[in-house]
């Protein structure tokens, strides 16, 4: 969503804010803008559109400056266009401001400002905090940027990641968190702001992260950090990045997706790495260790998730029930955080995100702890608020995903549940040595068959070629493999805008079955498992009804190839772990016919990469 980046120092800002822009793309928007402080002025430059449409924009004009502010924006008040696009100015100019998040109240504020006789250019809620500012900052007698923007905050419902500049102290930015990523990057003698770090680490590896209701005040040689209710200074705490420049580039791949989906041997690698035993091939979580005492006293464990984190939370629920026989509900954060749901204080409630910024994540995050629950994290951004605002948890280290259509993030995410589940297991003596030993094994081969599955990529191209032009498409898998069909169905829909339906194949007699004819699609994950006899039935149903089959096949099953039109191979493995292999090539599959179809890959239409709003 919304992005921000900010530069106070003595480099020239412009390319800085520019590049910075560029680092943000990847979590969607639709207009950006620039505010440069010059010669005594403020000026300001947005576009509706790419980054690159701005930079042509500007291309005529003067950019040099030493301090400036810059955004991205996804809309949600007021359409997309240049009047709308960040940043924004009060009434007289005095503040210019780059807004994340949504305030709420901003109907209300905007009535009592208009009241006032404040006027509005725009339809966005965050010219109405500009104003609403301008109106503290005239109203009392020795109000300074500073208390103007707190004072202005303390009247705010929503959420704000925030960067104002006063034409009367421009050599000073003043940032603000509520709810929205905000970090600040120490330089020697500048100063970088940015709502991820990816603008800032070719600069510099020290940030800090703000709290929500912190205020920062910055100048090019001091960082002051008070919050908005209080004057006082609090001392900031600085974290050293581990992120490298290298991660943010394709490396010769054509989309980040791609470079992504082929990272995945290297990735589940690197999520196993330290956790399984080498001689024992016990399961080690140092996150968890702390509260396992609670976590194993447990009664029901809820997890709670958005999009494909929720599916990855399906398969977790299927894990942790077959093996540390623990009941297990799975919630979409979004219904969750507002449908008055039954925690207990002996709950454990997961959370899992990529982000780990998604509004309705820490919402239901922030709902399981006021009611006394354990919560924890699985989440793959260091220091992102889901690490923050819970109380243990564990990393994916799948490394930065930048492609919107998430795909390695999904598969750390699947083998962490994995690794809790078998250890739960182990703990409460629910799974035999032979069982546990064998999925071990095979969880450990997977970045090896993964690899093999890459191997094969032209010919599943070949086969999204073919289906490029469909405008539906039906997914199905049962058991393990279900929560796959929906994955993969997600993905499809996401970047190649294909209506495509993710069902249990079961309930494929209950409704969607009516949908088959001779132009529909209908790929089958259909892995050999304790299902694939009733999946092969599923298929011959399809094909009764001439539905064109494309199905997931272990290799090896010449039954399946002969029966169907098109067929995309895995390695055999245990079932438990085949949703690793199997969403390999349906991410393909998605992004060969997206790339069939001519669509901007990385950057799917009206989708953000991390949801901060809600
Ligand atoms: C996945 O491809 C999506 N773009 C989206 O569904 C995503 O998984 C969802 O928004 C949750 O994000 P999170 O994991 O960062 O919380």
């Amino acid at each position: 969503m919304c992005g921000i980046v900010g530069y106070i120092g003595s480099k020239n800002a412009y390319p800085i804010l520019i590049k910075g822009l560029q680092r943000l793309e990847y979590r969607g928007y639709d207009s950006s803008g620039v505010a440069l402080y010059q010669h005594d002025k403020i000026n300001v430059f947005k576009k509706k559109g790419k980054v690159s449409e701005l930079e042509n924009f500007c291309t005529e004009e003067e950019t040099y400056t030493n301090v400036g502010i810059a955004h991205t924006r996804w809309a949600t008040h007021g359409e997309p266009n240049d009047i709308n696009a960040h940043p924004h100015q009060s009434m007289n100019g005095t503040f210019t401001i780059i807004h994340n998040g949504i305030i709420e109240n901003y109907e209300k504020l905007k009535n009592d400002l208009a009241a006032k006789g404040f006027t509005f250019y725009g339809q966005t809620d965050s010219e109405v905090l500009a104003n609403l500012i301008e109106y503290m900052y005239n109203e009392g007698e020795h109000v300074n940027a500073e208390l103007a923007v707190r004072m202005a905050l303390s009247r705010v419902v929503g959420a704000y990641g925030l960067v104002v500049m006063c034409k009367n102290e421009p050599e000073q930015l003043i940032a603000a968190r509520k709810s929205s990523p905000l970090a600040i990057g120490i330089g020697d003698g500048e100063y970088y702001l940015a709502s991820d770090a990816t603008p800032m680490i070719e600069y510099t590896k020290s940030v800090v992260y703000l709290n929500d209701k912190d205020v920062a005040i910055i100048t090019k040689n001091s960082f002051t950090l008070k919050t908005v209710d209080n004057d006082a200074a609090i001392t900031p705490e600085v974290q050293q990045l581990e992120l490298s420049v290298g991660e943010l580039e394709k490396n010769g791949y054509d989309h980040f997706m791609l470079k992504e989906i082929f990272e995945q041997p290297k990735t589940i690698t690197d999520t196993l790495r330290g956790r399984i035993d080498p001689a024992t091939k016990e399961v080690f979580l140092g996150g968890l260790t702390e509260v396992m005492p609670r976590i194993l006293d447990a009664q029901r464990v809820v997890i709670i998730a958005c999009g494909t984190s929720w599916h990855a939370a399906l398969i977790g629920e299927y894990l942790i029930e077959e093996y540390a026989q623990i009941p297990v509900e799975v919630e979409y954060a979004s219904e969750y955080r507002y449908r008055k749901p039954i925690i207990r204080e002996n709950d454990v409630v997961i959370a899992i995100s990529q982000s780990g910024e998604t509004a309705d994540t820490l919402a239901a995050i922030g709902l399981a702890k006021e009611k006394g629950a354990l919560v924890l994290g699985i989440c793959n951004v260091v220091g992102s608020s889901v690490a923050r605002e819970t109380h243990a948890g564990i990393y994916t280290h799948a490394g930065v995903e930048i492609g919107v259509a998430s795909t390695k993030a999904f598969t750390a995410q699947v083998t962490v549940l994995t690794l809790i589940a078998l250890h739960l297991a182990r703990k409460h003596q629910t799974i035999n040595n032979e069982r546990y030993f064998s999925i071990i094994d095979d969880l450990m081969c997977i970045p090896g068959k993964v690899e093999s599955i890459l191997l094969k990529h032209l010919a599943i191209k070949t086969i999204a070629e073919k289906y490029s032009e469909a405008s539906n498409a039906l997914y199905l898998g049962r058991g393990y493999l279900f929560p796959v069909a929906l994955e993969g169905a997600l993905k499809l829909k996401e970047i190649s805008y294909i209506h495509a339906e993710g069902y249990a194949a079961g309930e494929m007699k209950h409704g969607p079955i009516a949908l088959i004819d001779s132009n529909l699609p209908v790929v089958v994950v259909a892995a050999k498992d304790r299902y694939y006899e009733k999946v092969v039935s599923n298929i011959q149903e399809v094909k009764a009804r001439k539905g064109n089959i494309i199905a997931v096949i272990t290799e090896g099953d010449n039954a399946l190839r002969n029966m169907v039109a098109d067929i995309m191979e895995i390695p055999a493995c245990d079932e438990v772990v085949t949703p690793l292999l199997a969403v390999i090539p349906l991410q393909l599959f998605a992004y060969y016919v997206a790339l069939a179809r001519g669509c901007d890959v990385d950057q799917p239409r009206n989708l953000a990469k991390s949801v901060t709003v809600e």
